[in-house]
């Protein structure tokens, strides 16, 4: 069974529907552990729902960057985490963090990557007069959305939309795509050749 570490900053829906998957044994992994940088996040609600240890470690009482990274670090070993999985994660991570993780840290984002990385990928979809946008999982670097991808889904951006209706629109997608690849870590499928994500299905 793998072990999950999950980092999220807000509503935790994609955490949710991680722990759904996980319940129902849908995939052969398991989240371990849950951690926030925010105290308010409804992902520690959603984790204590789901009987799962959550931490809400608060940057603001490191005294560097580095110093929250080690703490995280730290945490996420203590649990013998296999794999690391960024829900909504709203900081970029230290090198430090990526090198106790080789190949272990994976972040949904909500877009076609290269594509709009970075904030309100949805509002740079519209603005960006898309007709096509959607959901990436991948790798995570030391760069800002910027890691090897490992899978995507698409969906139609139409005349009439709204943030908020695109926004929910690759949310639901977002939802079958991250449990998805999480089994598919589980069961060994997903290799790493440079830049490129091979899937064995
Ligand atoms: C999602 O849209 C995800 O792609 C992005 O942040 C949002 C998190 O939503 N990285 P939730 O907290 O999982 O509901």
């Amino acid at each position: 069974m793998l072990k999950v570490g999950v980092l999220a900053s807000g509503r935790g829906s994609n955490l949710e529907a991680l722990l759904k998957q996980c319940a129902n044994k849908k995939i052969a992994a398991q989240v371990v552990v849950v951690i926030s940088d925010k105290a308010e996040a409804k992902a520690l609600a959603k984790a204590d729902e789901y009987n799962v240890p959550a931490f809400f470690i608060d940057p603001k009482v490191y005294s560097s960057k580095t110093e929250y990274n080690r703490a995280l670090i730290s945490k996420l070993k203590n649990f013998k985490v296999d794999l690391v999985v960024l829900a909504g994660y709203m900081r970029i991570l230290d090198p430090l963090f990526i090198e106790a993780f080789p190949g272990k840290v994976i972040n949904i984002h909500p877009s076609l990557l290269p594509a709009f990385p970075g904030l309100n990928a949805q509002g740079q979809a519209l603005t960006g007069g898309v007709k096509y946008s959607g959901c990436t999982v991948h790798f995570v670097d030391e760069g800002m959305d910027t890691g090897p991808i490992i899978a995507q889904a698409v969906v139609p951006v139409l005349p009439e939309d709204t943030v908020e209706v695109l926004a929910q629109r690759i949310l639901a997608e977002e939802h079958i795509l991250l449990p998805k690849v999480v089994n598919w870590i589980a069961q060994g499928r997903v290799k790493l050749k440079g830049r490129q994500v091979v899937i064995n299905i």
